[in-house]
């Protein structure tokens, strides 16, 4: 069992995917070719943004997002611990500082009523990461943000898909920042991510500084990045695209299915009533997960971590304010979540045996947690 198949997913998909990476091979423009602005109308249209500036990463799109709102040397940008390690490194390489605030621990997104108090004078921007595929709380953080005029960047790496109260994951904020890496609910098959907004401004910076900061060519206005995605995975994305809505829906089913079959003996994901999930990861937590993880890999079934240390906590982010306790939710969770084999390809027999041995699992370890989700 893989934990995530894309070999299944390209057997299924491989007459579309194989004439649209065709058509590139054939046109010959590899770079910025016809299917990346066949791309960006595309996903601009699903998202309702007014536009779409594909780039070569999730990573780049945040630096580019960064980049574009101005954010450098000493300022500071409000953020979570509990992410992958980019959300808060983009930030540090514009000379920059992450300032943590703790998660929700119900749905690992960032608590909005903690945001206030880690704002100063200083406060550039605020990154909130839609986690796991589920979208922050994006209208209580917009409007702090609003009142201290700050713009809000939503890393939604793991989130395109996904909705918020009726609206598109993406376009919740000032930018949304997403991610095409092969794995994620979106993915092609090499680096790729985009920005979305619907301020024209911000939209032409980021789209000069994904190229070299230039206007026209070989005048660079603004100092920018080759930050371009290749016209190959556009076109990989395209014939993707296609299939999106119905994965869609497959990952959610995959999703009720495990917590039907789990919820009695692990945690499961807690998803707020008007938010939809395109459940990048479908994420538990466990006692003794160490032991947990060994027994599955027993069984021939692979598991991740997302994320076993908080960035607070990270060699490369240690500052003399933070340290073990400065986040209890954050580091709760790295110590607790496991996730768990999810795709669209997954089958009915595939989930029965990851639950199954998840079951036995936790039984040998024989502590299930007793939190109450709705506490
Ligand atoms: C929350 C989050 N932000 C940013 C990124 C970076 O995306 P990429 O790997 O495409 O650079 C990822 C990728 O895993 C992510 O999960």
């Amino acid at each position: 069992m893989e934990f995530i198949d894309l070999r299944r997913q390209y057997a299924r998909l491989k007459t579309a995917i194989d004439s649209r990476m065709q058509a590139v091979l054939e046109h010959g423009q590899f770079i910025m070719g016809p299917e990346v602005a066949e791309l960006e109308q595309t996903l601009a249209k699903r998202t309702a943004s007014s536009d779409c500036i594909s780039c070569s990463s999730g990573t780049d799109a945040l630096l580019i997002a960064l980049m574009a709102l101005g954010v450098g040397y000493d300022d500071e940008v409000v953020t979570t611990p509990f992410t992958f390690v980019a959300t808060a490194e983009t930030i540090a390489l514009l000379g920059a500082k992450p300032v943590f605030v703790d998660i929700d621990p119900r749905t690992y997104n960032l608590d909005p009523h903690l945001i206030e108090e880690a704002i100063t004078r200083r406060t550039k921007a605020i990154v909130a990461v839609s986690l796991y595929g589920q979208c922050a709380e994006m209208d209580i953080i917009n409007e702090i943000a609003a009142r201290y005029r700050l713009p809000v960047i939503e890393d939604a790496a793991q989130s395109f898909g996904a909705s918020y109260k009726g609206c598109p994951s993406c376009n919740l904020s000032t930018i949304g920042c997403t991610s095409f890496f092969p794995a994620k609910p979106l993915g092609c098959y090499g680096d790729g991510g985009a920005c979305f907004t619907n301020d024209n401004t911000l939209a032409n910076r980021m789209r000069q500084i994904r190229n070299h900061g230039q206007d026209r060519r070989y005048h660079h206005a603004v100092k920018g990045i080759n930050g371009r995605l290749d016209t190959l995975q556009a076109a990989v994305l395209l014939a993707k695209l296609d299939a999106f809505d119905q994965e869609f829906s497959t990952r959610n089913r995959i999703a009720a299915n495990y917590t039907a079959l789990l919820s009695d003996a692990v945690i499961t994901p807690y998803i707020e009533p008007y938010n939809t999930s395109v459940f990048a990861q479908y994420t538990v937590q466990v006692e003794d997960r160490t032991c947990v993880q060994e027994q599955l890999r027993a069984e021939g079934i692979p598991t991740a971590v997302h994320y076993p240390v908080p960035l607070h906590l990270q060699p490369a982010f240690v500052t003399p304010e933070y340290g073990q306790g400065s986040f209890p939710h954050a580091e709760a969770a790295a110590n607790r979540v496991l996730s768990l084999p999810m795709h669209p390809d997954l089958t009915e027999a595939d989930q029965q045996r990851v639950a199954a041995a998840l079951l036995e699992a936790t039984k040998k370890t024989s502590k299930h947690l007793g939190i109450e989700l709705s506490a």
